[in-house]
């Protein structure tokens, strides 16, 4: 569509308008420090932080790693049916609230199996809220099933194994944890075992690795979406690939700022990517560790990096084609963008 020229001042408020989908979030990246102490409490829980403030405090990270230390420790209070509900159903209504209208999320059964926790107990806690947000809130939302790429292909093989009475219940897998030293390759047999099972497949690929190993997520694994991929830009021949098939890329910024991926968010590349013709989105990853819900990621790339309503436009059309959900849906949610557009060109001419 013709897209109006919107005066920056009047950005912001579009930004958050728009119905956007989100494609990129880990839910227990979702879990709020007031959550994981609530959390704790009534599970009897021992945390390594006195209160909420020394919590976030220790939020200060310099790489995916020094994140991802935090993070797990906060899953530790995850337990019950319920709060796998509770965490969910949290996430929801605040997306809800952000205008998202689809919502794909990603869990990490692995990091709750290791202690205990059946994941029978966290896929249903979880796929109960997606139900009810539904009902509750008109967001439609699906689960994909993470595979830790710190741990071995065997044990990603009975993480499956172990999901798959519940298959129902997710329409995806995907790989997260460390990248670095953990290439997508080292798990091509699950990832193959996964398409013969009719999953849509995903991978994180390029947020610290190189860019060999978003090839490696292509290639071998077949991923239909790449998550973060920003290292894409060292590499031209990947770059007109991504561009040519239209192969969305699930870009995080304030994770991206967060984890020191660029100096600054002044630096982020989103825009490049999309003047390039590459399908990016924009997503919040790790909200409550990373400053932001997906509105928060949108408004503070748009004040760093200077892009304008027709980027805001192209990334959320962008989340639409690059979401899992059936055709006649993502048309709709189009034709809702487009109307969007279409009342702020309307009271600007007035
Ligand atoms: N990268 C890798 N693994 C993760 C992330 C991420 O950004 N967030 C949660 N697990
Ligand atoms: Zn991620």
């Amino acid at each position: 569509m013709n897209i109006p020229a919107i005066p920056p001042e009047k950005l912001p408020a579009l930004l958050a308008a728009m119905p956007k989908a989100e494609l990129h979030m880990h839910v227990e990246g979702s879990l709020e420090p007031e959550m994981i102490f609530a959390l704790a409490a009534r599970n009897g829980v021992a945390l390594p932080y006195p209160d909420v403030e020394a919590l976030r405090r220790a939020y200060a990270f310099t790489d995916l790693q020094s994140f991802l230390d935090i993070y797990y420790a906060g899953a530790s209070v995850l337990l019950k049916e319920q709060d796998f509900y509770d965490m969910a159903q949290a996430y929801l209504a605040r997306a809800a609230a952000d205008n998202v209208v689809r919502a794909e999320i990603f869990f990490d059964p692995q990091t709750h199996t290791a202690r205990g926790v059946p994941t029978a107990t966290v896929i249903r806690g979880l796929a109960r809220a997606c139900a009810d947000a539904q009902a509750r809130h008109g967001i439609s939302a699906a689960l994909i099933l993470c595979f830790l790429r710190h741990l071995s292909e065997q044990e990603a093989f009975e993480a499956l194994e172990d999901a798959l009475p519940l298959r129902e219940h997710f329409i995806g897998v995907g790989l997260d944890s460390s990248e670095v030293g953990h290439p997508p390759e080292k798990f091509a047999r699950v990832f193959a075992r996964c398409r013969e099972l009719g999953f849509h497949i995903v991978a994180h690929a390029g947020e610290e690795g190189p860019p060999a190993y978003i090839w490696q997520a292509l290639d071998v694994l077949k991923a239909e979406r790449i998550d973060h991929g920003v290292q894409a830009v060292h590499d031209a021949a990947l770059m007109r690939r991504l561009a040519a098939e239209r192969v969305p890329l699930t870009v995080c910024p304030l994770s991206n700022q967060k984890l020191c991926v660029f100096p600054d968010l002044a630096q982020h590349n989103l825009k490049a990517l999309l003047d390039a013709g590459l399908c990016a989105t924009v997503n919040s990853d790790d909200p409550a560790y990373f400053g932001g819900y997906v509105n928060e990621n949108f408004r503070a790339v748009f004040a760093a990096t200077g892009m304008t309503a027709a980027h805001a436009w192209q990334l959320a059309a962008n989340g639409f084609e690059a979401s899992f959900a059936d055709a006649g849906a993502r048309r709709a949610w189009r034709e809702r963008l487009d109307e969007v557009f279409e009342r702020a060109a309307d009271s600007q001419a007035k």
